[in-house]
């Protein structure tokens, strides 16, 4: 037995799901704990491409329980879009649960979400539209509605009632946009609440009675650990918590049930949206990171915009060990970088006002603006590793480049992904019986 969170360790688009897809093999829950469908997972098998937006990425197993858990944010319509294409395409989705705690996301979040956003002008966040920011913002306020609530017209009703008047009053007033009806959202959002009845329930206890049959949990994290309300580099954050302390609070389980974490990692680095991004790579570099065209280029799942590339930050990487807790790593899309004749890492920071380096982060906030990277490059590889199943297998030079992150990072690197599809993994060390990094430390 054991509860595993696979947690983004940049910012998000980590490959994430492709991780979540292999190690839900084993899993008996796979849980999302945060979030809505500003999440964009990708699973590749069999040949055939999957797109998860709010759906945890273990689906895919037909024995498995899949859970949206409390602390995410549900727009219904993109769920039962979701759920309608997986049936489409074949799938049972038998074991979904949604928690009636989870916040809905309603028209006016997407309005508001939207014209937010276009009135900030310079200092646009780049959000997804998705409505995660004003939903999140009335669960905090305490005027949002949950899934629970839209299930039962009168409740649905009653509140729509109070919230829609004053959510108007911002649509037209302060955005001139057109004020929205009470009866055609009440219509149109219980009707979507009734095709998603049967799926909703206490999720919480189904995670904990599965503790206590001693069943084996997933917790797949969304977007990542510098994109955290918290811990990121805010203003330019989601506004839930996607690093590991996240999971507990957002499915509704203590700390003490689970037993490793696992971070994702690009072999370098991208960020969708505006904010800080210190290794970031313009001109050909950037380009041939991106790898326009390709499958799997660096496009955004949710949004299709192009993904800014750099580096691999270790700076960043360290931080994310440490607000994560960190046990292990794995590495996706190493082939990226198979073409390179020279890839550059990131191991310090420069403060550009007193030229102090810095290893590790003082603090992610003002700071993290007046810093620049300072870099040690390394030989690439000029060889393809896409079909490469082994670590000793790996050019030489790609298993010093892998040694040099783990030794940085002061963290194992269990898993290498070589390619999108499930087979193109390389499994270095069991990544859920591993000894506890800080264990490890300590002898
Ligand atoms: P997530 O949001 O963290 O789950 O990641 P995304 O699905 O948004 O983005 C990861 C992209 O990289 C997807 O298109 C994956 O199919 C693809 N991918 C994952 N691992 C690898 C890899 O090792 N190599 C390559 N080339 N693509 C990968
Ligand atoms: P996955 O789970 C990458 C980014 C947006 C924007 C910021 C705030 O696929 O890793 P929001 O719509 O959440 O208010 O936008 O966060 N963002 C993501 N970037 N991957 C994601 O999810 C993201 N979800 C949100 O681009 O910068
Ligand atoms: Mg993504």
């Amino acid at each position: 037995m054991a509860n595993v969170i696979v947690v983004g360790a940049q910012f998000g688009d980590e490959g994430k799901a492709k991780v979540t897809d292999l190690l839900a093999k084993n899993a008996d829950l796979v849980v999302r704990y945060q979030g809505g469908c500003n999440a964009g997972h990708t699973v590749v098998v069999n040949g055939e491409t999957y797109k998860f937006h709010l759906i945890p990425s273990g689906i895919l197993y037909p024995k498995s329980i899949c859970i949206l858990g409390p602390g995410m944010v549900i727009d219904p319509k993109a769920l039962v879009n979701e759920i309608k294409s997986l049936e489409d395409r074949g799938h049972n989705l038998n074991g979904l649960k949604i928690s009636g705690s989870a916040h809905v996301t309603l028209p006016y979040h997407l309005m508001i979400d939207a014209a937010e956003e276009d009135s900030r002008g310079d200092m646009k966040i780049g959000t997804t539209k998705r409505g995660i920011g004003p939903t999140y913002a009335d669960k905090c306020a305490r005027t949002g509605i949950r899934m629970e609530d839209i299930l039962d017209k009168n409740v649905f009703n009653n509140k729509l009632a109070w919230i829609v008047p004053r959510k108007n009053v911002i649509l037209e007033r302060l955005y001139e946009l057109t004020p929205l009806s009470v009866e055609a959202i009440l219509e149109e959002y219980y009707e979507l609440g009734q095709k998603l009845k049967k799926y909703v329930c206490d999720t919480s206890s189904v995670i904990f009675n599965s503790v206590n049959d001693r069943k084996n949990i997933l917790f797949e994290g969304a977007q990542g650990t510098l994109l955290d309300l918290d811990h990121g580099s805010y203003p330019y954050v989601t506004s839930s918590s996607p690093s590991a302390g996240g999971a507990c609070v957002g499915a509704g389980i203590g700390p003490t049930i689970i037993d490793r974490v696992i971070g994702v990692a690009k072999a370098y680095m991208t960020r969708v949206g505006e904010g800080t991004f210190p290794t970031e790579q313009f001109g050909e570099v950037g380009e041939n990171l991106r790898q326009t065209g390709k499958a799997w280029a660096e496009v955004g799942v949710t949004t299709g915009r192009p993904r800014r590339c750099g580096w691999f930050d270790c700076v960043l990487g360290r931080y994310s060990v440490r607000i994560n807790g960190l046990d292990c790593l794995a590495i996706t899309k190493l082939d990226v970088l198979d073409e390179f004749d020279t890839i550059k890492v990131c191991v310090a920071y420069k403060d550009k006002t007193t030229n102090k380096i810095y290893e590790d982060l003082p603090s992610i906030g003002s700071q993290f603006q007046q810093m620049e990277p300072v870099y040690e490059s390394f030989s690439g590889w000029n060889k393809s590793t896409a079909n490469v199943t082994s670590f000793k297998d790996l050019p030489e030079n790609a298993r010093k480049y892998l040694n040099f992150l783990s030794q940085k990072l002061e963290i194992p690197i269990v898993i290498v992904s070589v390619g999108p599809k499930r087979d193109q993994t390389i499994v270095i060390e069991d990544p859920i019986h591993g000894p506890k990094r800080v264990l490890t430390k300590a002898l």
